[in-house]
Order: structure tokens, then C-alpha cells, then sequence
């Protein structure tokens, strides 16, 4: 299965993938997940990128395309791949396709998460995330068994740079840059949209049943 997840932020993307990622076994590859890494390792590609995802801002598009490039070509990707926050912009998608063909496979779907915008502020502002595993909590929708402590590992959680203040709105803009792949993926007969309002059990309940469609 080779996937691709859409939806604004605080959608739901990084907290669905992480339970498609143990269910059908596949690699879970977020773009910012990979951004954040590379800031907290002190590399160069942290130092490029560190700046745009304070402020919210999108990554240039060429940055982007050669990190996920790069990472479509390591051999963990054989059975399928998860894509979260990647294509963000039509130059992105377009570059997918290209990758694809040059790796001589296709899209299997593309998973929309639609939520409306109302409910977004409360998840980002809420959400906690475990500095040693990366696992996502939220303080009031998913809180952890011990408060500021990773249930999975033990590890502290902290709060995303880019989940307060004007980080926040500045994220909620640059969406319009993303928007249109909704269209360019329903066009192509591959976009698949779930119900991101409702619980995160139920969200996936959803997205089970579709990925069981695809697998066939
Ligand atoms: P990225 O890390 O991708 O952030 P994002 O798109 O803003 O998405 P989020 O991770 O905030 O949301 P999510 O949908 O994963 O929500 P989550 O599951 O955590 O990108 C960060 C930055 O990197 C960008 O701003 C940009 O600078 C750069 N970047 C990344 N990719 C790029 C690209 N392709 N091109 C250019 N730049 C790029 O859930 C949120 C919270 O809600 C959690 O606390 C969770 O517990 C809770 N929650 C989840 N589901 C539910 C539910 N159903 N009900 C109640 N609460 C829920
Ligand atoms: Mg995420
Ligand atoms: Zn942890």
C-alpha cells in the first residue's frame, strides 16, 4: 500500500498514521517529523529548515522534494509507504508522480482527513509530544496516564515551537498552498475522505475500512 495523507493541521495525520503504521506494517514517513529530527540532531539540513517551521512557514519545495526523495529510495519502502504532510503544494504532488513513475509504482489512495477549522486551535494548543519516541498526546482528548510523561516509554513530553502563538494562524494560512490537492487527488480517482470530527478510535475505524477496500 502505498498512501498519502492530507488534512489541515492538528487534522489528525501524525496520530492515524502512527496506528496505520502498526496495523498494516508499513513506514510511517512525516516530513515534519524528519524536520524536527534534523533540528534537535544539529544537522545542516536542521539549520535550513529550523526558521520555516518556527514560524510556520513551508519548507522551500526543493528542500522538501530531495529529503522525501531520498527517503522513497530506502529499501524499508518495498511493501508501501505512509506519506504525512507530504505533497504539500502542486509542485510537490507533481514531483511524487515523477518519483513514483521513476520507482515504477503508483499511488494506492490518499487518505483526507476533513475536519472544520473551529476544531483545530483546541488540538494544537492541547497537544503534548514525547521527546524520546515521538509519540502524540493531548491533554484533554488523549492525556497520558501521568501527567507531562510518555505512556509508551517514559520519556518527557513537550510542546511544539510552532503550537503556540502566531505560529499557529501562520499554519492555518499556508494551508491554502495545500488545499488544491484535494481536487488533484479526487480528479485522479484516488482521494478517500474520513470524518475527522469524531473520536480518534472512530477516525481510524473509518480508515481500516477504506485501507480494507484497497487492499482488496
Ligand atoms: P507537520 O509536522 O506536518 O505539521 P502540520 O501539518 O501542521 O500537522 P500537525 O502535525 O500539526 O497535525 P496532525 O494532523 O499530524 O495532527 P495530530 O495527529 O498530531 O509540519 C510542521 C512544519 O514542517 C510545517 O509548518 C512546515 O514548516 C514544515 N513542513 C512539513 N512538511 C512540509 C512539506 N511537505 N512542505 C513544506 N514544509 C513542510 O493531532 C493533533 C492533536 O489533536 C494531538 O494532540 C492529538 O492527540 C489530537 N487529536 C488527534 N485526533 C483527534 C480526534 N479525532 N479527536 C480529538 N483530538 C484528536
Ligand atoms: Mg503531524
Ligand atoms: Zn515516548
Amino acid at each position: 500500500m502505498q498512501l498519502v495523507m492530507l488534512g489541515l493541521p492538528g487534522a489528525g495525520k501524525g496520530t492515524q498514521a502512527a496506528r496505520i503504521q502498526q496495523e498494516f506494517a508499513i513506514p510511517h514517513i512525516s516530513t515534519g517529523d524528519m524536520f524536527r529530527a534534523a533540528i534537535s540532531a544539529e544537522t545542516e539540513l536542521g539549520a535550513t529548515v529550523k526558521s520555516f517551521l518556527d514560524r510556520g512557514i513551508l519548507v522551500p519545495d526543493e528542500v522538501t522534494i530531495a529529503v522525501v526523495k531520498e527517503r522513497l529510495n530506502a529499501s524499508d519502502t518495498a511493501n508501501g509507504f505512509l506519506l504525512d504532510g507530504f505533497p504539500r503544494t502542486l509542485q510537490q504532488a507533481m514531483a511524487l508522480d515523477e518519483t513514483l513513475i521513476d520507482l515504477n509504482k503508483g499511488l494506492s489512495g490518499v487518505l483526507y482527513i476533513h475536519v472544520p477549522e473551529g476544531v483545530l486551535l483546541a488540538r494544537l494548543t492541547g497537544r503534548r509530544i514525547c521527546k524520546q519516541c515521538g509519540a502524540t498526546f493531548h491533554v484533554v482528548f488523549q492525556p497520558p496516564q501521568r501527567e507531562g510523561v510518555c505512556d509508551r516509554c517514559g520519556g518527557v513530553l513537550y510542546q511544539r515551537s510552532d503550537d503556540t502563538g502566531e505560529a499557529v494562524s501562520t499554519r492555518l494560512e499556508q494551508y491554502a498552498q495545500t488545499a488544491p490537492l484535494v481536487e488533484y487527488y479526487r480528479d485522479r480517482g484516488l482521494l478517500r475522505q474520513v470524518d475527522g470530527e469524531q473520536s480518534i478510535d472512530q477516525v481510524f475505524a473509518g480508515i481500516h475500512e477504506i485501507l480494507g477496500h484497497l487492499q482488496g
